[in-house]
């Protein structure tokens, strides 16, 4: 048995998926989740997928006596790995305070506990947004940060930066700092997916929520940016492949891989596609049409962004290797498993 890591935020989307990468890599989890964005049956579909049941602690990550308490009732917690956080970028505008104390605080927390608890490396959940819209492309983990253009955004760049100060000031711990592209996709068994509060905000639960019936048209934010058919280009990264990553950098932080005691990876395809391509490639990968209009472009949308992945395929030894489309089918495979189960 290897060791045992924290999942903060391990019944979220992403968590739910990388919780299952490590219990197959053979560690043991526990999870720390306040179910303000997830259910407790995500446990269930965890189970069935990998026959284990992770621990389960339901508690806000703010509450730092209860955290304390949650660590010190599971001993021996080697990594953390952070996604509990809020995460739409239109809320955030709205109340930016709900925002800010939520990513923030929890993180603070985890920091402070974690020499209490002897606890070696934290892998933090960071975003392609800090480079707002690149320069050059595809983009490199060097290029320059920009200013946020939402506090979502903002929580980001600021929680890398209060890694990297702590981390500088001679904490006790390593970091791994992974700036993902747009996740997207569900398990292949289709036991775990996303599943969004209400009307969804990202295009991958709208577009298979309109597949199926339950939205009326998806709209596409633009068709007149400087890109091949004028709609946005995106990188959508597998969440699968996206949870392998983890493993590989909890592995390397635990077995002390490198010198580095913060290291920044983005996790992307390398590939650019627009929203009008990811659209047919549904499509064709499903046979189910998708009807869409063009509307006006969204404010706060940027152009295009692709990541250029060479640090995390070398350094990590780590590729995405899904296809576009069976990412596709298995985000359709995920939506009609949750219309059998009557809940969207
Ligand atoms: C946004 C955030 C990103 C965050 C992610 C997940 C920014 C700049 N980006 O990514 O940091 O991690 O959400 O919450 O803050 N689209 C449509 N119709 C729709 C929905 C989306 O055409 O109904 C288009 C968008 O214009 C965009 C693409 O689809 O081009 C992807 O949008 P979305 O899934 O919302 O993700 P991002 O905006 O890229």
């Amino acid at each position: 048995m290897k060791q045992k890591i924290l999942v903060a935020g391990g019944t979220g989307y992403i968590g739910s998926h990388t919780t299952v990468e490590l219990q197959h890599a053979g560690y043991e989890v526990v999870i720390i989740d306040d179910l303000s964005n997830s259910n407790r049956d995500v446990l269930d579909g965890i189970e069935k997928i990998t026959g284990i049941r992770p621990d389960f602690i339901e508690l806000d990550l703010k509450d730092k006596e209860g955290t304390r308490e949650a660590l010190k009732a599971h001993p021996g917690i080697k990594g953390i790995i952070l996604f509990a956080a809020s995460k739409a970028v239109g809320e955030s505008v709205q109340q930016p305070l709900k925002y800010y104390r939520n990513n923030i605080v929890t993180l603070l927390n985890l920091l402070d506990l974690m020499p209490e608890f002897g606890i070696e490396g934290i892998v933090f959940s960071s975003s392609c947004t800090v480079y707002g819209q690149p320069d050059e492309l595809p983009v490199t983990e060097n290029a320059p940060i920009k200013p946020a253009t939402s506090p979502y955004g903002n929580t980001k760049q600021i929680n890398e930066e209060i890694i990297c100060d702590t981390i500088h000031a001679g904490a006790p711990f390593k970091s791994i700092l992974l700036r993902y592209f747009n996740p997207i996709g569900a398990h292949p068994s289709a036991e775990i997916g996303e599943l969004p509060n209400g009307v969804p905000q990202n295009l991958i639960p709208y577009l298979t929520q309109t597949a199926i019936g339950i939205r009326k048209e998806l709209s596409v934010f633009g068709n007149d940016y400087d890109t091949p058919d004028g709609s946005c280009i995106r990188d959508y990264i597998n969440v699968v492949d996206l949870a392998k990553a983890h493993v590989i950098a909890m592995d390397r932080m635990l077995e002390n891989k490198s010198d580095d005691r913060v290291e920044v990876f983005n996790l992307g395809t390398g590939r650019g596609v627009t929203v009008l391509e990811l659209i047919n490639t549904f499509e064709k990968g499903t046979g189910v049409k998708v009807p869409h209009k063009i509307v006006g472009r969204r404010e706060g949308d940027i152009e295009k962004v692709w990541a250029n992945p060479e640090k995390a395929n070398q350094v990590l030894g780590w590729t995405a290797k899904e296809t576009l489309e069976d990412t596709l089918v298995s985000a359709w495979n995920w939506q009609k498993k949750l219309r059998e189960r009557g809940i969207q």
